[in-house]
């Protein structure tokens, strides 16, 4: 591929699981992948691992939950690649409880986490990204089958995960005549740090073992297992590639059959 034809490619939480999985397969298919995530530490780590192994990635520490921060993580990414092709939004985190409750801060932060931060990020790509002027672009929001049913003891992650849907949605019929795709990927059960927090908390909340809690959810699962990150980047890189263009305003599951809709 030559530097023109070079597509940039931003994502956010890619120091880990499904982020960092992403990351590296969008690299491997030639992009320049600029990351981010909160721990700074993580990210200089993380394309440190990339670059030793000859991947064009850079990065700098980003808070997706506040808009300055994301408008100089945008900005940096410009200045360091040029304007952006692609956008994956996922960087999120967990969290519920029983909902009468559950502290309003909670639920605050995993609506902003979660929810605000894919307007944010995305609207930021669009304006100081240049994103808008393209006639091609990729926006892929990592959302959840918890996006498409609700989870018990865990409103605050559902109603984040709804809310990225509808977005995607909305948007996806907005920028469609502009050749710029906007597609929710919607992982079930995932085996990554978040996954094993998730585990934690049921333990704790039905007073169970983790692995009580693994082998209740594995059965819920009709594969019998958890999926892998690599397997979620995977639809991620195939709505990235060319013959995706028509793929628009989805919400498209990677989950074992746990969710048929
Ligand atoms: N694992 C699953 O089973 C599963 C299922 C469905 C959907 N998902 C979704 O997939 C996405 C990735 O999940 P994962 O399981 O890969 O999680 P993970 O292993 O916990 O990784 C989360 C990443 O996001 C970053 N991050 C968290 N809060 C951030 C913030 N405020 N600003 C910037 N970066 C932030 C983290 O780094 P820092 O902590 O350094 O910021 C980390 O790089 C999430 O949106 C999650 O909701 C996961």
């Amino acid at each position: 591929m030559s530097q023109k034809d070079r597509s940039v490619a931003v994502v956010t939480g890619a120091t880990s699981g499904i982020g960092l999985a992403v990351a590296r397969l969008l690299a491997n298919g030639g992009h320049q992948v600029f990351i981010g995530a909160r721990s700074a530490e993580n990210v200089a780590a993380t394309v440190k691992q990339f670059q030793d192994e000859g991947l064009d990635v850079d990065g700098s520490d980003v808070d997706v939950r506040s808009t300055e921060s994301v408008h100089a993580w945008i900005q940096a990414a410009v200045h360091r690649f040029g304007t952006l092709d692609v956008v994956v939004n996922n960087a999120g985190r967990s969290g519920g409880g029983v909902t009468a409750d559950l502290a309003e801060e909670l639920w605050q932060d995993v609506i902003e986490t979660n929810l605000n931060s894919v307007f944010r990020v995305t609207q930021e790509a669009l304006t100081t990204g240049g994103l808008r002027g393209k006639d091609r672009g990729r926006i892929i929001n990592i959302a959840s089958t918890a996006g498409k049913q609700g989870v018990v003891l865990g409103a605050p992650y559902s109603a984040s995960k709804h809310g990225v849907v509808g977005f995607t949605k909305a948007l996806g019929n907005e920028l469609a005549p502009t050749g710029i795709t906007v597609n929710a990927v919607c992982p079930g059960y995932v085996e990554t740090p978040m996954a094993q927090r998730v585990r934690q908390g049921y333990a704790a909340a039905y007073d169970t073992t983790e692995e009580a809690i693994l082998d209740k959810f594995q059965a819920k699962i009709p594969l019998g297992r958890y999926s892998t990150p690599e397997e979620v980047a995977g639809l991620v890189g195939y709505l990235v590639s060319d013959t995706a263009a028509s793929i628009t305003s989805q919400a498209l599951n990677v989950c074992g059959g746990l969710g048929n809709f």
